[in-house]
């Protein structure tokens, strides 16, 4: 819930908007989650930097992106200057 509320964020202040994809999935017999968000905004030009703990260009925390991704199993972002902005995550279920 956290890492999704991050990640809705950034989509909003940093993205100006998109879209939320949410499904369940099956993977080697396990079950779980993935949230796929997507924006046609600025896009991020050192992804590296983004992720570090502290960096960010709206004068906030800059935990948001880094935080996310520790509170995940599975982190995959894509990003475009001029483009737009995509964060995958998934959450697998507890046996
Ligand atoms: N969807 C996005 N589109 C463009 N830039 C983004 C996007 N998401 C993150 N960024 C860039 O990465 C930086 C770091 O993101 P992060 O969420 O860690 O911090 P923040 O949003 O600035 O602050 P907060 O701690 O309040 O989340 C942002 O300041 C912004 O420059
Ligand atoms: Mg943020």
């Amino acid at each position: 819930m956290t890492a999704a509320s991050e990640l809705a964020r950034n989509t909003l202040v940093h993205g100006k908007g998109g879209t939320l994809r949410i499904s369940e999935i099956e993977r080697d017999g396990r079950f779980g989650i993935k949230l796929v968000f997507e924006d046609t905004g600025p896009g991020i030009p050192d992804i590296e930097r983004a992720l570090q703990d502290g960096f960010s260009t709206a004068k906030s925390m800059g935990l948001g992106l880094g935080g996310a991704r520790r509170l995940v199993n599975e982190f995959d972002i894509t990003s475009t200057v001029g483009v737009g902005t995509r964060v995958s995550i998934i959450q697998w279920k507890r046996r």
